[in-house]
């Protein structure tokens, strides 16, 4: 008898243990899957302010219709490689003004 009560008590124990990672998991899960509180950084949003920020201050990408970005980010991307400078011009001209 004593032995079973300890087996039910030892079960008992794993089965709270898994509802315990059960419940983690789905904590886990459903914080990723919520909506993000931040929308996640755009990687030519963040190559944007990495290659675009020492010299002068991040103009918002509605400053300027897509044709004056292009003009830009040749202009001023020389530090940038060409696949970096097509990252944050694809992103600009994402975000740009409309065109008139
Ligand atoms: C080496 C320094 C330097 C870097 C790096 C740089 N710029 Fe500039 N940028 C300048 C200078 C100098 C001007 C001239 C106008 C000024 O003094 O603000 C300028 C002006 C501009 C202007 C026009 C601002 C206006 O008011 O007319 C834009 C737009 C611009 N840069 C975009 C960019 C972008 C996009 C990048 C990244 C690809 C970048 N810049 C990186 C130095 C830089």
């Amino acid at each position: 008898m004593r032995t079973s009560s300890t087996k039910n008590g030892i079960s008992f124990l794993c089965l709270m243990m898994s509802s315990v990672g059960v419940w983690l998991l789905y904590v886990l899960l459903s914080g990723c899957s919520a909506p993000a509180e931040r929308p996640p950084l755009d990687p030519g949003q963040a190559l944007y302010s990495a290659k675009c920020a020492s010299c002068h201050r991040l103009l918002p990408a509605q400053d300027y219709t897509a044709d004056v970005w292009q003009e830009y980010v040749v202009k001023y991307g020389k530090q940038a490689t060409e696949q970096q400078r097509q990252e944050i011009l694809r992103y600009l001209q994402q975000n740009a003004r409309p065109a008139q």
